[in-house]
C-alpha cells in the first residue's frame, strides 16, 4: 500500500445524511410497483443501503432486499476493466422492479453489466442509485437515475467505500491523499 492518509473531508455525515433523505423522497415518489427490490452491490454499498431503507421507512415503502457481489478492482485504484459475479442474488428477480444500490458510479461497467444481466433474468424494470458519481470518468456509457453526490476523479474513502479493504468504516466521505516519498505521514 502507498504511503497515504485520509484527513480531508469531503463531504460530512450531516450532508450525507440529508441528500439520503431527499433521495429516498426522490425514489419513493417514483413508480415501483408491489414486486420492488433493493439490490446492494457489495461491499461498498452496505452502509449506504441501510441508511436509504431506515429513511424509505418515513414513506412505508416494504422493499424486498438482497446483495450482490461483483469484484472490479484487485487492490489497485484503477478498475481493471473485467466484472465477476463473486457471489449472486438469492430471489427470483422475474417481473420485479429492481433498485440497483451502489457506493460510486465510475468507469460504468459494474452498473451497466449488472443491469444488463438483471433485465435478461426478467427484471420488469431496473433503475439505480448511487451516493457519488465521478461523471468525468466514465469508460462505458451510464447514467445512474438517482446520484447522490458529483466527486472528482480522486479516490475517496468511507461510508462503506474503501481504499485496499481500509476506512470503509468512516462516517463521512474522505480524500485518500498519496504522500511523496519523504513526506511524513
Ligand atoms: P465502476 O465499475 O468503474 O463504475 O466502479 C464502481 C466500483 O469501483 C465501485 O463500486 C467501487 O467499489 C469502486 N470505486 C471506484 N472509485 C472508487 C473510489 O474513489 N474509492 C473507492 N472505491 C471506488
Ligand atoms: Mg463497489
Amino acid at each position: 500500500m502507498r504511503a497515504h492518509d485520509v484527513k480531508e473531508i469531503l463531504i460530512d455525515k450531516e450532508e450525507i445524511r440529508q441528500r439520503v433523505d431527499s433521495l429516498v423522497d426522490e425514489i419513493s415518489k417514483d413508480e415501483h410497483g408491489d414486486n420492488f427490490v433493493m439490490i446492494g452491490i457489495l461491499k461498498g454499498s452496505f452502509m449506504f443501503l441501510a441508511d436509504l431503507l431506515r429513511s424509505l421507512h418515513r414513506h412505508d415503502v416494504h422493499p424486498r432486499i438482497d446483495f450482490l457481489t461483483v469484484s472490479s478492482y484487485g487492490s489497485s485504484t484503477v478498475s481493471s476493466g473485467k466484472i465477476d459475479v463473486v457471489h449472486d442474488i438469492r430471489d427470483n428477480i422475474a417481473g420485479a422492479d429492481v433498485l440497483l444500490v451502489d457506493d460510486i458510479l465510475d468507469s460504468g461497467r459494474t452498473l451497466a453489466f449488472t443491469k444488463e444481466m438483471l433485465l435478461k433474468r426478467g427484471a420488469k424494470s431496473v433503475r439505480s442509485c448511487v451516493l457519488l458519481d465521478k461523471q468525468t470518468n466514465r469508460a462505458v456509457e451510464f447514467e445512474a437515475d438517482y446520484a447522490g453526490f458529483p466527486v472528482d476523479d480522486v479516490f475517496v474513502v468511507g461510508y462503506g467505500l474503501d481504499y485496499d479493504s481500509l476506512y470503509r468504516e468512516l462516517p463521512h466521505i474522505a480524500k485518500v491523499t498519496f504522500l511523496k516519498e519523504g513526506d511524513a505521514e
